[in-house]
């Protein structure tokens, strides 16, 4: 077997170096993909990556949320192997298909009720579970409109996007999108859409609720309403922790106007901020849930859950993709989800969530580049200020970023000022400690 950084050229096998590779790729590939880092991967192992030199790298980014068990996991490479050897592809609209089913019923085995007796339909992203929400949605409801937020993130395709209110840059040039979405301001304490500075969430001033009901009173009648869409936690938007009667409170619109509420645990989901989705935090349940990233351990997969009733009025031929629910990555999944259970790593990531959150709060009287800090579980946002104390320009944060990549970590943003610490929920509590020596230095060095 060829070594993977070594590649056959013209019938001689030469060396693979990260720089050639990147000059190859800013040849053929488009830029409208932004690279955080200038680092070429050719391998990982557990919460590190490794470029073509071999130089390790703490990866914080872990695929963007994803990696929740760790690279190349030795039973999940197994399992995919497996599954490679016995059924790659048949497509879900031509038969049936065991992985299929068995993901679907762990994951709803997860799930409170109703959704714990849901039923599900598989994709292969994030972007197409919400949009695959969104059409349930509208198709159950023969409703046509839909409650986003701003500070929310979808997804990039142009349903998803409709919904997506993070960052304008993402909607640049693209008019048109999906109709009959609205958006209202997410409760970002932390920069408070109604002018009322900082403040923790459990002292917010509630008016993003008087925002919702004008929107219902003067823009979106009640009676057109077919779903809010939701993020536990805002994510890209900055890893946000909405006020504990947020979800609760979007619960009770829905019951009162027979909306639908759809929550997207694509990024929250399976795990990472200490329950398998984030809305168990709020003791309510919603009636969709788009799901996304982990659920695949590595490969594209992307679902929905809901509740049954609505299901079951969903036509046949309605919805599908020919390679939603692809048998190996739904064993990856699962395989996934077994070693998450066995290593008990829910309760891991609120022990490190919570060591990286403190080490760094820790180092706020030394390191006055550290502004707020905020998350659940290992969802950790850190804040970077200047020297008056103001957020960071993104254009700076970004340099940042390919600085602590020089440095031996890789990660992204969220937010316009924010660091963004998402790894593997295998993450020890020394790593975490060493990662957050690594990112001080360095955003020390850069202040200095
Ligand atoms: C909350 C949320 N929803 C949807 C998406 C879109 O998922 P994908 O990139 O797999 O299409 C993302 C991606 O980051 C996300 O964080």
């Amino acid at each position: 077997m060829i070594h993977p950084s070594h590649e056959k050229t013209n019938g001689r096998t030469a060396q693979m170096t990260s720089a050639d590779l990147i000059a190859r790729d800013r040849a053929v590939v488009s830029p409208a993909i932004y690279r955080y880092t200038d680092i070429a991967f050719a391998r990982g192992e557990g919460v590190f990556l490794y470029d073509f030199e071999g130089n390790r790298y703490y990866d914080m980014a872990a695929g963007i949320a994803t990696m929740n068990v760790g690279h190349c996991h030795p039973r999940v490479v197994q399992a995919i192997a497996d599954q490679a050897g016995r059924l790659i592809h048949a497509a879900a609209h031509v038969g049936y298909m065991a992985p299929y089913v068995e993901i679907v019923e762990t994951l709803r085995s997860l799930m409170p009720p109703p959704l714990d007796v849901g039923k599900a339909l598989l994709v292969n992203s994030g972007s197409e579970a919400v949009e695959s929400a969104l059409k349930l949605a509208r198709a159950v409801t023969g409703r046509s409109m839909v409650l986003a937020f701003i500070d929310g993130f979808h997804g990039r395709p142009m349903g998803a996007l409709a919904a997506t209110g993070s960052s304008s840059g993402y909607r640049r040039h693209l008019g048109g999108l999906l109709a009959g979405v609205e958006h209202v301001p997410y409760p970002s304490c932390g920069r408070c859409a109604f002018g009322h500075g900082p403040r923790a969430p459990q002292d917010c001033c509630g008016q993003w609720k008087a925002f919702i009901q004008m929107t219902l009173d003067k823009l979106v009648h009640p009676d057109d309403l077919a779903a809010i869409l939701v993020e536990p936690i805002a994510g890209e938007g900055g890893y946000i922790v909405p006020p504990d009667d947020f979800l609760p409170f979007l619960r009770q619109v829905c019951d009162r106007t027979g909306a639908l509420l759809i929550v997207d645990e694509v990024q929250t989901g399976l795990g990472r901020t200490g329950r398998w989705f984030a809305f168990e935090h709020s003791g309510i349940a919603p009636d969709i849930v788009a799901l996304g990233k982990a659920i695949g351990g590595g490969l594209p997969l992307g679902g929905i859950i809901a509740r049954a009733d609505l299901m079951d009025r969903w036509w046949p031929a309605a919805h599908g993709s020919t390679f939603g629910g692809n048998p190996i990555a739904c064993r990856a999944g699962l395989e996934t989800i077994a070693i998450m259970r066995e290593e008990g790593l829910l309760e891991n990531a609120v022990r490190v969530g919570a060591r990286l959150r403190q080490g760094f709060e820790e180092a706020r009287p030394y390191a006055p580049a550290i502004g707020e800090v905020r998350g659940r579980g290992l969802m950790v946002a850190v804040d970077l200020v200047d020297r008056q104390g103001q957020p960071l320009s993104t254009d700076l944060l970004k340099q940042v970023i390919k600085s602590l990549g020089k440095h031996g970590v890789v990660m992204t943003k969220c937010g316009p000022s924010a660091l963004r610490f998402a790894p593997a929920l295998i993450l020890t509590e020394r790593q975490a400690d060493e990662v957050v020596t690594r990112v001080i230095e360095v955003v020390q060095g850069l202040a200095a």
